[in-house]
């Protein structure tokens, strides 16, 4: 594949320095975080677009706190939504292709069990679900080729020069290198994704006609049972009722999504188990 100028925001947070260093050696990059280019000024938006002529905007700089989004919606709406739109603007006035990178979220407030497809109306019950499926549909009226590409929740462990963010194993090594209990849900159900999964796939994903996509690794399972599964898969299978308390919340919670369009098109992801022991494995982590 010829190498192609990608301008990449978020490129400090979890998501956006992995891609990075994964696209580095064959891509032209330009990285941008907070520091260097604030996505809510769109003058400073309009100015780096223009000069680096991208092929692809990937749009991963956000604030994707859940409580700091609801305390704050208008931050949240400056920066997911207006930040993106902006950033939008300026990537259809070069020609680029747009990934705007969504999530699960928005179907924080459906009353239906998952898993949810792409063409069910999605209901969030979040500032940052709003302001992501706000942004979907802002930037569809804006961006030609525009893929919006839901995550499920990553995970992955430390590594040199990359972000971190909550993720199931990594809670999980956490409480168990300090001694501490985890409280996990046993009325929660989302799909969890090994975030190298999903870069290994990220260009068979953009050969897919630009479209919304669900992406991901799935499971039928609890977050209780996926933090079972964590220990069993560092190998401390035996502490679980040391380490793991069963809580329930004010409502069932269940953003599963289905990735029966992305399949279609030829793109599967492993079981999150899977992803959980091969993610262990690689970084060969035991605790
Ligand atoms: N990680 C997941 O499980 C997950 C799941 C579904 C969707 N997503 C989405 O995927 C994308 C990447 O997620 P992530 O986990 O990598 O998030 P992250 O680690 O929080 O990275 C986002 C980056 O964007 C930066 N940022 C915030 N405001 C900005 C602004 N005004 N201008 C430029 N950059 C700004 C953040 O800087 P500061 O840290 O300094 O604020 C951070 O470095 C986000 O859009 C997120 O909503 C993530």
């Amino acid at each position: 594949m010829a190498s192609r100028r990608i301008l990449v925001t978020g490129a400090a947070g979890f998501f956006g320095s992995r891609f990075v260093r994964r696209f580095a050696a064959t891509d032209e990059i330009l990285a941008t975080d907070v520091g260097d280019l604030d996505i809510a000024d769109a003058t400073a938006v309009g100015a780096v677009v223009s000069a680096f002529r991208p092929d692809l905007v990937v749009h991963a700089a956000a604030v994707a706190a859940t409580a700091f989004c609801d305390a704050h919606p208008d931050v949240a709406r400056r920066i997911n939504v207006d930040g993106a739109v902006a950033l939008a603007r300026a990537a259809e006035a070069v020609g680029a292709g747009f990934v705007l990178i969504s999530s699960e979220q928005v179907f924080n407030g459906n009353p239906e069990p998952g898993p949810h497809a792409e063409s069910d109306l999605a209901v969030p019950d979040t500032v940052y679900g709003a302001t992501k499926l706000t942004a979907e549909a802002e930037l569809a009226a804006i961006v030609e080729k525009l893929w919006v590409l839901r995550f499920t929740w990553l995970f992955g462990l430390p590594e040199r020069g990359c972000g971190m963010s909550p993720g199931v194993p990594w809670n999980i090594a956490l409480a168990l290198l300090a001694g501490r209990r985890l409280a996990e849900r046993t009325d929660e159900f989302r799909g969890i994704t090994y975030v190298h999964d999903l870069l290994d796939r990220f260009d068979a994903i953009l050969d897919c006609p630009p479209s919304t996509y669900h992406v991901g690794s799935a499971n039928d399972l609890s977050r209780f049972e996926l933090a079972k599964l964590t220990l069993d898969a560092f190998g401390v299978g035996d502490r679980a009722e040391e380490v793991l308390t069963p809580v329930t919340g004010a409502k069932r919670r269940d953003v599963r999504l289905s990735h029966e369009k992305l399949a279609r098109a030829g793109v599967t992801f492993p079981p999150s188990a899977e992803a959980i022991a091969r993610c262990v494995a690689e970084f060969r982590f035991t605790v």
